[in-house]
């Protein structure tokens, strides 16, 4: 048993959607929660910033004592999670586009990937996709513009409604049946989505298996938590705390959102 933190960092918002995940999967661990928001988008960065950016993250969530950390972003997921598992001592959850499962289950043999430009043009993402979906379309998307929004409280405007729809045209005359959201920002956007895909598409996002994966490597490194009472989950933003706190919504346990100069 082990009582320290797990450890979340996202470029903003986004990894909110894999946080409460994890808190619904796993409702003994306290949590520790950084939005870099200060440095969103990530997407657009060079492979080389998302790094470094990824470490000084990283220290940050060690120097607090956390046991394993949880890369909720796709983008430093697919650019440096390879890095970090090589460079600091606690295990690395990592979040990728769920291509496999939409591949698997697809009828149309074709499936939508909506995503960033860093986390498209990854060697990560081009090998999953090589691997697991042959014989499937992937139409890619990049969502350029989406994350500035949803971290600006901007995810259910007419603006990024009207973006969205440009977005999602070709892939819908492609005739894809799956979207994989490939981006733990996007999420925040599915009554939008909901709204502009036919009833047949099927939206697919990772957070669940993320969770679910976090619980194995636990069990397995025999670090869960036991249930020592009230769980604390700390958010720490480098941007407004008020454009944080209306993500953090239906949770139990003691949670704080703080700004941090990180
Ligand atoms: N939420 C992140 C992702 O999953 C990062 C998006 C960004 O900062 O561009 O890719």
């Amino acid at each position: 048993m082990n009582n320290h933190p797990i450890g979340i960092f996202d470029s903003g918002v986004g990894g909110i959607s894999i946080w409460k995940e994890l808190h619904n999967r796993l409702p003994y661990e306290d949590t520790i929660y950084l939005a870099d928001s200060k440095n969103a988008p990530y997407g657009a960065k060079s492979k080389e910033e998302i790094v470094h950016l990824s470490c000084k993250n990283t220290e940050l969530l060690l120097e607090h004592g956390c046991k394993l950390i949880v890369v909720a972003c796709n983008t430093a997921t697919t650019n440096a999670i390879a890095y970090l598992r090589g460079q600091y001592p606690v295990p690395f959850i990592g979040i990728e586009p769920a291509i496999k499962p939409a591949a698997l289950h697809s009828r149309s043999g074709t499936v939508g990937v909506l995503a960033t430009k860093g986390t498209l043009s990854s060697a990560l993402f081009h090998s999953t996709s090589k691997n697991h979906a042959h014989g499937i379309d992937i139409i890619e998307q990049e969502g350029t513009g989406l994350v500035e929004l949803i971290e600006a409280g901007q995810g259910s405007s007419e603006h990024t409604k009207a973006l969205l729809q440009n977005y999602l045209k070709p892939m819908l005359d492609a005739g894809m049946d799956h979207l994989v959201l490939g981006c733990t920002h996007y999420p925040h956007l599915i009554p939008l989505l909901k709204q502009l895909l036919p009833q047949g598409v099927r939206i697919i996002d990772s957070g669940a298996a993320v969770a679910n994966q976090t619980f194995k490597v636990l069990e397995k490194e025999r670090l869960l938590a036991s249930d020592h009472g009230v769980t604390t989950h700390t958010f720490y933003t480098n941007s407004d705390v008020e454009l944080l706190t209306p993500f953090l919504t239906d949770v139990n346990g003691e949670q704080q959102a703080f700004f941090k100069d990180f």
